[in-house]
């Protein structure tokens, strides 16, 4: 469904592409944000303006979607180190802090993120925001053992946790097997000590916080191009 902003998505991805290079290896993104990237890198190593770029997807969904547009791909084993990583996010403070895995795919987006030496995120401006909190709900992996423990610990923090529901009714599962709970009105006034919080839980295997890991933030909305730099 391609919806008003979706050109802002695009602007913003085509941008965020300018910055690859012939024989990078990029991290590519999960969401439609992310995915006018994979789409823009295609278009450039057909015509041949870039030339022996290896993309790393983040997701299952965009690996196949990297396949069908002919992008070579690689493992994190066989390339451990990327030069770049072009991801989406469901909420961006001024700090450059965001929500992400509205999409599901949290915990690869961040390893990925982090084999990355350049982390660049693409949005439309709605995206943005004073506060994190104030937009998107905070995505909390969990694994289905620990389901109920964990629950309550985050309800025992404050807001409200909806087990997220997967196309067929049942649960969502993540690719490593996980459900999600989708806090809404957690407890951010300090999301650093919450992601601490969230770290020192076994049940708990990633959120959605991406503190402290974003370089550059290119926002594009009706008041144009905006770019963001740690
Ligand atoms: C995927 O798990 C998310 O982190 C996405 O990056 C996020 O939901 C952005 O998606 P859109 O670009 O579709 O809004």
């Amino acid at each position: 469904v391609v919806g008003p902003e979706d050109k802002y998505k695009r602007l913003a991805a085509e941008m965020a592409v300018e910055r690859v290079s012939d024989g990078m290896v990029v991290g590519l993104g999960h969401g439609s944000t992310a995915a006018y990237a994979v789409l823009r890198m295609a278009v450039l190593l057909r015509d041949g303006s870039l030339k022996d770029v290896l993309g790393v997807p983040c997701s299952r969904r965009v690996e196949e979607e990297a396949r069908r547009l002919a992008i070579p791909l690689a493992t994190l084993d066989a390339r451990p180190s990327l030069d770049l990583v072009i991801d989406g996010a469901d909420e961006i403070d001024p700090g450059l802090d965001c929500i992400k895995g509205k999409g599901g795919a949290l915990l690869r987006e961040k390893i990925v993120a982090q084999a990355s030496k350049r982390r660049i995120i693409v949005a439309d401006a709605s995206k943005c925001s004073a506060r994190l909190g104030e937009k998107a709900s905070l995505p909390v992996e969990v694994l289905p053992f620990a389901l109920v423990p964990e629950r309550h610990f985050l309800e025992s923090l404050g807001g409200k946790i909806k087990l997220r529901p997967g196309p067929d009714g049942r649960p969502f599962v993540t690719a490593q097997g996980n459900f999600i709970l989708d806090w809404s009105q957690p407890p951010l006034d300090n999301p650093r000590e919450l992601a601490r919080k969230l770290e020192s839980r076994a049940g708990i295997m990633a959120h959605g916080l991406f503190l402290d890991i974003v370089d550059e933030v290119i926002v594009a909305g009706p008041q144009g191009l905006r770019l963001l730099r740690r």
